[in-house]
This record gives C-alpha cells, structure tokens and sequence, in this order.
C-alpha cells in the first residue's frame, strides 16, 4: 500500500463488493446509529439546499439525508469508482437531486471539483478514520470554510478506544458476518469469513473521538459533541457559528 492514498484499498472491486454486500447485515447497531443521524438532521433548525458527502461510497448516508430533506440535493465525495458505480444504482431513482466529484480527501485539492457556493450540511459515514491524523485536523478546517454559518457537519465513524472494549466493534462484526454466512447456508469457515471482512483493515486510521472534538473546537466548529459512542463506533457532529458569532 505504500505510496498509495490513504483508502486507496476502497477502489479494489474485491473490497468493495464484500461492503456493499455486508454493510448493513454485519455493522453493530446500525439501525440505532442511523436513527440517531436522523434524528440530529430533523433537528438541527440549519435549512439545507445542498449538502456534502464526504467518503460517500455508495451513497447510504447521502440517500439518509435526501429522505429526510426533499429539497435538498447531495454532492457525493469519493475516490473509487466501484463505489460510484454502486452510487448510480443506490440513488438511481433521484438521479437529478445528486451529483459525484471524484477528489482524494487526502489531499486539499479535494475541493477544487465541487460546484461552488457553501452547503448547508456536510456528512459523513466510515470514511474520515482512512485519513492520518493531520489531514482529518486539515479536513475539519476546510469543512469549516465550505458550510454555510450554522450549518452542521456530522460524522458517524470509527475511532480509537483505550481499555477492555478495545476490538469489541470488530468481534461484533466478525460474530454478525459468521452468523450471516451460516444463515445464507455458505460452507466458508469463521476464519475465511475474517480474512474476507477485514481485508482493508491496513488501511484504517482511527483517531480517538477525544482528539478529533479537540481539533473541531481548534477549527473554530461550536456545539461539538460525541452523540453516540459504543466501542469503536462513535457519532459525533458540530456546527458552523452563525455569523456575528465569532
Ligand atoms: C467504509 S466505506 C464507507 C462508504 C459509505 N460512506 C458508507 O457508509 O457506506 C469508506 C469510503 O471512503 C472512501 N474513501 C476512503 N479514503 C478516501 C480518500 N482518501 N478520498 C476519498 N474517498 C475516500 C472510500 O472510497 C469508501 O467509499
């Protein structure tokens, strides 16, 4: 992987298919986490015309958002065409209300393929823990001057944790797709199922939930705050001061 983008393993097909097969049968608690985000999104006063995806994949978090907000419309961010392709089919009913830019968010050049203007929401889901620590820092500061004055940027991702959860989100995981494989009848064995599910895992990069509020606050982001949190998985969002607030 050296001398790759940080998630570069995401525009294998390979790694791609075995996501978009398993997403939603192996993520612990997804169903929470999501309600969550809808939750925050109905609740947050910001209106939103647009609004950013950020490591979109195949569009989950982007069709979330386009259900709760008939007006609004998606940029898509993401560097694999295997995970665009899967956009097309996801959002293939609402085909006017998005649009994909391809941009590696390791690099701040990310940007320069976005229509212009500010957006009212940037969201995000399983994709920021690709990048080191110094970019996500970047990342945030960047988000801060694309977002309309109160408007929210919210990430639902996995971080780093201390002490005896520590592994917990991928035992769970690995427990949900064994189970999975037995109920679809496969022969595959738990360790042939591991081996398949965590093929990407050199390419992750959790920071703890901690540090990444710190450098939200550092942007100059308000109401910052962890959500949700269960072992590794953690929602965690934060607002854009209004102006004359700063
Ligand atoms: C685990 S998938 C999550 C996809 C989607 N957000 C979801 O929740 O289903 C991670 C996504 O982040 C994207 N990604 C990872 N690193 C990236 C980078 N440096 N630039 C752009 N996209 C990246 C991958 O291509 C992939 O689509």
């Amino acid at each position: 992987m050296s001398g790759a983008s940080p998630g570069a393993a995401w525009q294998r097909p390979e790694i791609v298919s075995v996501f978009l097969r398993e997403r939603r049968t192996v993520m612990p608690l997804l169903d929470v986490q999501e309600d969550l985000v809808r939750r925050l999104l109905v609740r947050h006063p910001h209106p939103m015309t647009r609004f950013l995806d950020l490591g979109a994949g195949d569009g989950a978090m982007s069709e979330l958002v386009l259900s709760l907000k008939p007006r609004a419309e998606a940029v898509l961010v993401d560097f694999s065409e295997p995970m665009l392709e899967g956009a097309e089919r996801r959002l293939a009913s609402g085909r006017a209300r998005w649009q994909a830019v391809r941009g590696d968010l390791s690099d701040p050049a990310w940007r320069s393929g976005l229509p212009a203007g500010g957006y009212g929401a940037a969201v995000s889901a399983f994709a920021i823990h690709h990048l080191p620590a110094a970019r996500k820092r970047a990342l945030f500061t960047e988000l801060l001057a694309l977002l309309e004055p109160g408007a929210m940027f919210l990430n639902m991702d996995y971080v780093a944790i201390e002490g005896p959860l520590r592994g917990l989100w991928d035992e769970q995981m690995l427990a949900n797709a064994v189970r999975a494989e037995h109920e679809r009848g496969g022969s595959r064995s738990p360790e042939e199922v591991e081996r398949e599910l965590f093929d990407d895992r050199e390419d992750d990069r959790p920071d703890s939930v901690e540090d990444q509020v710190r450098w939200l606050r550092a942007a100059g982001f308000e109401q910052v705050e962890v959500h949700f949190k269960w072992a590794e998985a953690a929602i965690f969002a934060a607002v854009k001061p209004a102006r004359g607030e700063r």
